[in-house]
């Protein structure tokens, strides 16, 4: 299982957008085998697939269960091939509970408890909330690749730096495969403010980028509306075609990275 860590300190840069379209592609397109994980409390990646709830078991559980049945949290969405961890507000709590626990080891409790299913699926795309606690350090924890939503506007890099330096703390002391894939530029409309920030963040602060950016198109902020994934709400439009390039350019840098790997 690969797992994606779909991050930014940022607030509506479209990270349930682009975890929620990357899962569904991987699994409807690419016939891969995908989980998703809610990591967030407002469960927005849950809501998506009418799975919201406080009567079932959540991501929550994953922190505060030593261990926790896996049948129970892990849910079947309508799609043969995702499946879904969700999260509900419980997170919140959890993560306080996680904090003030230290009888157990705090930053690698996803990892542990999801490795007896890690044979079950091809990708694991983790949706985060705009924040860095204890629950996100976890996803970083078990993460292979990170993948970070932009929407260029005037505080589009603000953060940046600092959520760096909390990826480099945990490749260091937990995670050292851990490799950041690229910034993905979301909603992004043909002006020069689009085309220097994202001229800016590739060459002034030096991160990787997709070469593919993701059109701001009204119907993906209908198809959220309609709590369906862009692709099934309108296929043809500039945001499911542009997911769609996404994806496949992040297959091919994995195939890449694999490559060059085996000639080393
Ligand atoms: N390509 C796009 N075109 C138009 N609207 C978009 C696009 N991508 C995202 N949006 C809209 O931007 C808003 C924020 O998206 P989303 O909820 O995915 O962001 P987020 O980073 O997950 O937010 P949060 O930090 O609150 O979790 C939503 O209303 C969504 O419909
Ligand atoms: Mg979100």
């Amino acid at each position: 299982m690969r797992t994606i860590c779909i991050i930014n300190l940022k607030g509506g840069v479209a990270k349930t957008l682009t975890a929620v379209n990357m899962a569904h592609i991987l699994a409807t397109v690419h016939n891969r085998r995908v989980l998703l994980i809610d990591n967030d409390k407002q469960g927005n990646t849950s809501k998506m697939f009418g799975l919201h709830s406080y009567d079932e078991k959540s991501v929550s559980d994953l922190l505060t269960e030593k261990n926790p049945d896996l049948d129970e949290i892990i849910a079947d969405t309508r799609y043969k091939f995702l499946d879904l961890i969700p999260a509900n507000m419980n997170l919140l709590d959890a993560n306080k509970m996680t904090m003030i626990d230290s009888s157990w080891q705090r930053e690698t409790r996803f990892k542990k408890a999801l490795q007896p299913i890690s044979g079950d699926y091809d990708y694991c795309v983790i949706d985060n909330a705009p924040d860095i606690n204890i629950g996100i350090i976890n996803a970083l924890v078990m993460s292979d690749d990170i993948i970070i939503p932009i929407k260029i506007d005037p505080f589009a890099f603000d953060g940046l730096k600092e959520l760096q330096r909390h990826i480099d703390s945990v490749k260091e002391d937990l995670n050292p495969e851990l490799c950041l894939m690229g910034c993905l530029v979301t909603c992004y409309s043909r002006n020069d403010v689009n085309a220097q920030g994202e001229e800016h963040l590739r060459t002034q602060l030096k991160y990787p980028v997709f070469a593919t950016h993701i059109r701001r198109t009204e119907k993906a902020d209908e198809s959220t509306f309609a709590t369906m994934p862009i692709l099934e709400y309108s296929p043809r439009c500039g945001a499911a075609r542009d997911y769609q390039s996404f994806v496949r350019e992040y297959l091919e840098k994995l195939s890449d990275s694999d490559t060059n790997h085996k000639k080393k």
